[in-house]
């Protein structure tokens, strides 16, 4: 078995989180505080939603590698239910950043969203009479949870295990 994922699965994670990061916070301090009418929203929501459909494609092209490429043994928490509970973290990342785009993309054809931002309508009053927006609220919270026990395990096995397992995801001989 290798000792790292491979390169561009460790690629794509790091460019993932940072996109998330990104997508995360501005949806959550910006856009979701923003009316529909103030000048700007327009252009905060084109960037969030090709910045949204951007991390669906790398994260299934992700997907697709993590499938079909030989990777490191599950790593050892020296907790059992936590060793248990890893893989289905780690795939509800999976489902629940793909979750979002979808949510987002519903929202969008819903909405008429698509000619509000590559066209010249106008943005729709509010979105949140739309399901699919409460859908995309919900998925978010669950998200931002997931990814903070995501890291919080990451800096339990780095500092209390001390067993480097950052390296895992890291660039080197695998
Ligand atoms: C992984 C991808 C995505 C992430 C992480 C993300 C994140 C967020 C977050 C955190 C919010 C605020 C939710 C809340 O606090 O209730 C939001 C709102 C929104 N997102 Fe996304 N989003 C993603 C993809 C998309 C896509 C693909 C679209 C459209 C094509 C989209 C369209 C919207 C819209 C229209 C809103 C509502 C803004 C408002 O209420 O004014 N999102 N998003």
């Amino acid at each position: 078995m290798p000792a790292r994922y491979h390169p561009i699965l460790v690629t794509l994670h790091w460019l993932i989180a940072l996109l998330l990061l990104m997508a995360l916070i501005a949806g959550t301090l910006v856009l979701d505080d923003v009316p529909n009418s103030a000048p700007g929203k327009t252009d905060a929501l084109r960037i969030h939603a090709i910045m949204g459909v951007s991390i669906g494609v790398l994260m299934l092209i992700r997907l697709a590698l993590r499938l079909t490429t030989r990777h490191p043994a599950p790593a050892t928490s020296g907790i059992a239910l936590a060793d248990r509970l890893a893989p289905l973290a780690h795939w509800a990342l999976y489902a629940l950043v793909l979750g979002m785009v979808g949510s987002g993309i519903a929202m969008a054809v819903q909405s008429g969203l698509g000619d509000a931002l590559f066209g010249d309508g106008t943005l729709p009053e509010t979105f949140d009479t739309l399901f699919v927006r409460g859908v995309h609220g919900l998925l978010a919270t669950l998200l931002i949870l997931t990814i903070a026990l995501h890291i919080l395990a990451a800096l339990y096995h780095v500092s209390v295990r001390r067993d480097g397992l950052l390296r895992r995801m890291w660039f080197g001989a695998r």
